[in-house]
């Protein structure tokens, strides 16, 4: 399947779907084809261009709506033939119209588990909540922001002394093992979306 990754920033997520993509072994049916990103010259832009995958910036300054924004991201993903679309540190909130366009072929990751700590700010909710474990979670995007069918979760312990950013660390390890694999799921049809919203997994 054709694959097309929305970033905003590092693009540690991006890295962990490329190398997952490019290794034949892992037979995930996916193959990324271009990386667009809200952002001018971010790290995960140079990831990309060094795995030889065509990269766009569209700055969404340079629209008056959202509306225009995502409609513009639309059409180059359809130019370049997506079938599939990742969210992997996308910064800005999705349309209605779009994520209608995209439905059971949109996957996001979010670092928490859901349905807990949505939003942004996952790390500092689960720290002020003192829960002693928390992870991440790969799922189909609908209109609500981080809601939608759950693909892939794994769990992290909270250690004592953890801050955001030590936590935010051990939760990336995780999403890199995760996001792979939801989208493996999604690439081989192994599971799908059905009417309801509900997954739907093949035997
Ligand atoms: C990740 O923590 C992801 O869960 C969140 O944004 C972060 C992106 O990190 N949505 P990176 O750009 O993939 O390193």
């Amino acid at each position: 399947k054709r694959v097309g990754v929305l970033i905003s920033g590092t693009g540690t997520n991006l890295q962990s779907l490329i190398d997952a993509t490019l290794d034949p072994s892992r037979g995930t049916g996916a193959e990324i084809v271009l990386v667009i990103s809200n952002r001018p010259k971010v790290l995960g832009l140079t990831r990309a261009q060094k795995a030889n995958i065509p990269t766009k910036v569209i700055p969404h300054t340079a629209y008056k709506s959202r509306l225009e924004f995502d409609m513009a991201m639309h059409s180059e993903l359809m130019a370049a033939g997506i079938e599939i679309v990742c969210l992997a540190g996308f910064m800005r909130i999705l349309t209605g119209d779009f994520v209608r366009l995209w439905r059971g072929r949109l996957i996001n990751i979010h670092p928490a588990l859901l349905p807990l700590f949505k939003g942004t700010h996952a790390h500092r909710q689960a720290l002020e909540a003192g829960v002693r474990i928390t992870g991440c979670t790969a799922h189909f995007v609908e209109e609500d922001i981080d809601s939608g069918a759950i693909l892939v979760q794994e769990s992290v312990q909270i250690e004592l002394g953890d801050t955001e950013e030590t936590l935010e660390e051990r939760v990336k390890q995780a999403e890199h093992k995760v996001f792979p694999k939801a989208l493996k799921l999604v690439a081989t049809g192994k599971v799908y979306l059905n009417e309801t919203g509900k997954l739907v997994w093949r035997q």
